[in-house]
């Protein structure tokens, strides 16, 4: 059986041959089925199989996030990714999460880091009210900036340290607006689905692409997970120099 528990949610993949012995086995107010994960804003379609609430408080690494599992997403293979990246950050770093969803990586930096100030951009309002309500839940009010927005849409006066690209599929069509806010020696965290073979080279080409003459520096290339047969879901780190 294949489960995963979010908060005080179980969440299964099929439906369960014998509720009652879930029921004794795990201490949970609801059971979820998700069919399938839709669309731009990464709308998910659940099944409520038991339970009256789709809503919890799922605590990882040291952060709290209150979602609703009918309205928003939650990776469980991106856990190490989001700690990895809170324990990156400098210290006074204005930092872009350009995909900022629920906070998924903007409260874990916020609480494990000390950075000048997180702007966190999020397009579906279902998404940034939480990604607000998990600012407060966490309090850390004073780091984290939420915008709802589209993260193309970028203020020009906007200047960056670092920026997250935590989204996969079309995420190199938001590389031109991710670099144009980065300053001289920033650093981009650019996440990438991609045929195992090309792991070494599609990625980090389209990135020299999209800087043209600037100097990238590849830092660090990690596979978050398996995505598919034969492709995987990789994060590279970057530097981006003006040469
Ligand atoms: C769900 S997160 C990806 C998963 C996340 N990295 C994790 O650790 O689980 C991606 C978020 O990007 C948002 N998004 C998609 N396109 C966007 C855009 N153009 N501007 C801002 N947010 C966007 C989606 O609504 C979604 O909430």
């Amino acid at each position: 059986m294949k489960w995963k528990k979010i908060g005080r949610i179980l969440v299964l993949d099929h439906y369960p041959e014998d509720l009652k012995k879930i029921l004794d086995k795990f201490d949970i107010d609801s059971i979820v089925k998700i069919n399938e994960i839709f669309g731009q804003i990464r709308e998910p379609k659940i099944e409520l199989l038991y339970g009256e609430t789709t809503e919890t408080i799922h605590k990882e690494n040291g952060c709290f996030y209150n979602l609703d599992l009918s309205k928003i997403m939650w990776s469980k293979g991106n856990t190490n990714e989001r700690m990895r990246i809170s324990k990156l950050v400098n210290d006074n770093e204005t930092v872009l999460d350009m995909f900022a969803g629920i906070g998924y990586f903007s409260i874990p930096i916020a609480i494990h880091s000390n950075p000048k100030k997180v702007i966190a951009i999020e397009i579906n309002p279902n998404s940034f009210n939480y990604l607000k309500k998990n600012i407060i839940l966490n309090k850390v009010h004073n780091k984290i900036n939420p915008i709802l927005g589209d993260c193309k849409d970028l203020d020009r006066n906007l200047l960056v340290d670092r920026v997250i690209m935590g989204y996969i599929k079309t995420t190199h069509h938001y590389l031109n607006s991710a670099i144009s806010v980065l300053n001289d020696g920033g650093i981009i965290h650019y996440h990438e689905t991609v045929p195992d073979k090309l792991i070494n080279t599609r990625p980090i080409n389209r990135i020299k692409k999209i800087a043209k003459n600037k100097e990238v520096k590849l830092l660090n290339i990690e596979t978050i997970k398996k995505y598919a047969p034969g492709v995987s879901h990789v994060v590279l780190d970057v530097q981006i120099n003006e040469s």
